[in-house]
């Protein structure tokens, strides 16, 4: 009797689970052009954002296999696009008005989100890590506390747009 039992109800969830793969969510996993970045400080700022931090906030997200797998898919749209939509290093053509929260949410330990690095080993941060990213980001984003100063590049590209 129980083991019946057992039985219709695992049926039914695999029936439910057959069944929601079949929604369109969450199967665009689309990795969109790469307009612009900000002026990284320096390389190896880049290279912590794009461990900790690209697979949400930028046009180059590594879809997992799992991404391909509701109801999973779709707490993954949903990040990638969520995230996206806050910040993207991807697209720095267009006004970023998270960027100066970036080193905060870093240095808070709020960012990479902790569910994400516990299925993604290489976003892990040591102590140290942390640090110098939020440092990293300060520089590149400035920070809500003080500005970043303009650097020649910045002042370049500035002009570039003036004269067009
Ligand atoms: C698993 C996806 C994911 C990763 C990885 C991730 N974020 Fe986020 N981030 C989000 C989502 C979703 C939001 C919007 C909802 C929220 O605030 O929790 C967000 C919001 C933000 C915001 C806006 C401020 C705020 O708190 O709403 C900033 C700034 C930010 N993230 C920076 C970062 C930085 C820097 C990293 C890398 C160290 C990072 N995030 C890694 C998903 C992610």
């Amino acid at each position: 009797m129980f083991r019946k039992l057992l039985i219709r109800s695992a049926l039914v969830v695999l029936g439910v689970l057959a069944l929601i793969q079949v929604l369109p969510y969450g199967r665009a996993h689309d990795t969109p052009p790469i307009l612009k970045e900000p002026a990284w400080d320096c390389a190896a700022t880049r290279e912590l954002a794009r461990r900790a931090c690209f697979d949400c906030h930028s046009n180059e997200t590594r879809w997992p296999w799992y991404a391909h797998v509701a109801p999973v898919s779709w707490l993954v749209q949903h990040d990638v696009e969520e995230g996206r939509s806050k910040l993207n290093f991807s697209e720095w053509s267009r006004p970023q008005h998270e960027a100066d929260e970036a080193e905060e949410v870093v240095r808070e330990g709020e960012m990479p989100p902790y569910a994400y690095v516990a299925l993604h080993s290489s976003a892990h941060l040591t102590a140290q890590e942390t640090l110098q990213l939020a440092q990293g980001l300060a520089r590149t984003l400035g920070s809500r506390g003080e500005r970043r100063e303009l650097t020649k590049a910045d002042e370049d590209d500035a002009e570039a747009h003036a004269e067009r």
